[in-house]
């Protein structure tokens, strides 16, 4: 992530991808022109790296030159009316190919043509490295278009925000902040954790995503995840890490507008907590807390046992069972807890007393993220 000015950006076009677009131009270009010797013109200030790596690409003799826009000085009309300085050439019967860096509402490519009516070209064509379909208002056909990209705004290689950031080789888009809670929620078997996350999801208004119940839809209803993941489970194997990831990752998605989310049951292992963390960057935003209800194993064991009476569960009814079950969850959470301890993100609430105690516990620990 970088920091320009009061924003930040995080990457978003790796320079191996843009040298392979700015190629693809080129011989897309080079294919369509033949033997024209064209004149290439790059619009100021953005497409100058654009242009320049171009053209090292380009094949065959070509002309490059630039132009830039600007306001007409002392005009005091509202409308926008801009000229080109730099167009002292004369373009009569060339082939001229206009390189902009980006095209986002189309009104700089207005101006373009408005300028370019008059100067008896034989042809002009428009291409752009960058070009936000969503943003676009004109109908002016884009001949060439490296990448479309969402609207949202980037900076990097040529492009600026308030002029920093051209220097950049990638691009790097901009982070929009949205102040999501997300919770990783831990405890034994027997702490309460489902009690509790039912509190919290009410109170913050989250999305309780169980691992466990996000199996069981998938599997129920054959999705084509649910299916892979029945097949390894049919064999007695464990899902592979990416199945489960993908099962998240999607429910994620499911929910765009979510103020925050309680993951319950994942992450299991390093893997797919460093997923998770990709999965909230690509919302803009992470995990702020693993919050881990810590209750003794004697006190478990009593709870478990007490439970397995009433519910019937064989899994609670056999003591060794039960003390296996809490060993193979400390086993497991060990490595979370010191991943997320490096963070300053891990939490350990004191999961012992009243149902609502506890809930006050962990109101208290989520209030301050
Ligand atoms: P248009 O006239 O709205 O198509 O916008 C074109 C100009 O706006 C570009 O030449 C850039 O200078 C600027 N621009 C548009 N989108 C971005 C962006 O995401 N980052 C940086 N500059 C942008
Ligand atoms: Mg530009």
């Amino acid at each position: 992530m970088i920091k320009l000015h009061d924003l930040y950006f995080k990457p978003f076009i790796s320079e191996q991808e843009l040298d392979a677009t700015v190629q693809r131009l080129v011989d897309e270009i080079a294919h369509d022109l033949k033997d024209e010797i064209p004149v290439f013109i790059g619009i100021l200030n953005g497409s100058f790296m654009f242009v320049s790596d171009f053209v090292k690409k380009y094949p065959k003799p070509c002309e490059v030159t630039f132009i830039k826009l600007a306001s007409y000085e002392g005009l005091k009309s509202t409308e926008d009316i801009q000229r080109l300085i730099g167009l002292t050439q004369d373009l009569t019967g060339r082939k001229v190919v206009i390189l902009e860096d980006i095209i986002d509402s189309g009104n700089t490519l207005e101006e373009v043509h408005r300028i370019f009516k008059n100067e008896n070209v034989d042809d002009l064509k428009i291409a752009t490295l960058f070009y936000k379909p969503e943003a676009y208002k004109k109908d002016f056909k884009l001949h060439y278009v490296g990448i479309e990209i969402p609207n949202k705004f980037i900076v990097g290689y040529g492009l600026d925000y308030n002029n920093l950031g051209r220097d950049l080789p990638a691009i790097y888009q901009l982070k929009t902040t949205q102040h999501m809670t997300n919770l990783v929620l831990f405890g034994p078997p027997g702490a309460g954790k489902g009690t509790q996350a039912n509190f919290l999801k009410e109170t913050y208004n989250l999305v309780h995503i169980s691992t466990g119940d996000v199996f069981r839809f998938n599997m129920k209803n054959n999705t084509a995840l649910g299916m892979l993941a029945k097949s390894y489970i049919d064999k007695g194997a464990l899902v592979p890490d990416q199945v489960t990831i993908d099962m998240l990752s999607a429910e994620v998605d499911k929910n765009a507008d979510a103020n925050g989310f309680i993951f319950d049951g994942f992450p299991r292992n390093e893997a797919q907590a460093e997923a998770l963390d990709k999965i909230m960057d690509a919302k803009d935003s992470k995990v702020n807390a693993m919050i881990a209800l810590e209750v003794e194993d004697e006190v478990l064991v009593q709870r478990l046992l007490e439970r397995g009476k009433t519910s019937g569960r064989k899994d609670d009814s056999d003591e060794s069972i039960i003390r296996n079950r809490i060993k193979v969850y400390y086993n497991e959470t060990a490595i979370l807890k010191d991943f997320y301890s490096k963070q300053d993100k891990y939490f350990g609430v004191d999961g012992v007393g009243s149902v609502s105690d506890i809930t006050k516990r962990l109101n208290t620990v989520i209030d301050k993220l």
